[in-house]
């Protein structure tokens, strides 16, 4: 919860504890969630899913990267590249032979580790902020 909370705030977003907690039981009923210890202590996380054929339009069963957060102490030590390694191995596990994610295009350090193992930018996320554009015409 704290993990994913970092990561709301990193996007600018407001947190909203009783959403997460809602959201990670979610992906923990149908999807995956791994977390990364150390001396008891949860320092990594990240969870993911697969996205059926009949909840697309492409008709495509593929994997699905929700999250992806290291603590801030604990990062640079291989963490994020382990607990991203072992959900693509689950997913492929699940049967997907492709695996989707979003980042921030500012995001320098999950840019880099998501190239070094071969992701690829295939598809641009592209965003209407309403509340901004009140007023102005569409
Ligand atoms: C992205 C994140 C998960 C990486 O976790 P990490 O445990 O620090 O990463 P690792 O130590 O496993 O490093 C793996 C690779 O990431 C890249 N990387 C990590 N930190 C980096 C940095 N500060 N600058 C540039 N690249 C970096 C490198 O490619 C690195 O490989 P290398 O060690 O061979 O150079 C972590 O920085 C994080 O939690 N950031 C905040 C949350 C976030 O942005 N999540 C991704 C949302 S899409």
């Amino acid at each position: 919860m704290d993990l994913l909370k970092q990561l709301v705030f990193l996007e600018g977003k407001p947190s909203k504890p009783r959403l997460i907690k809602r959201f990670l039981k979610k992906i923990s009923r149908s999807g995956i969630i791994l977390v990364a210890e150390v001396d008891g202590r949860i320092v990594g996380a990240g969870g993911g899913y697969v996205i059926g054929s009949m909840e697309n339009i492409e008709c495509e069963r593929y994997g699905f990267i929700e999250f992806l957060v290291v603590d801030e102490n604990y990062r640079g030590r291989g963490i994020g590249r382990c607990l991203l390694l072992d959900l693509i191995d689950r997913l492929k596990a699940k049967g997907v032979t492709e695996i989707y994610l979003e980042v921030d295009p500012r995001n320098k350090a999950a840019l880099s580790l998501y190239r070094s193992l071969g992701f690829t930018v295939s598809y641009l996320t592209m965003n209407l902020k309403l509340d901004e554009i009140l007023g102005k015409r569409l």
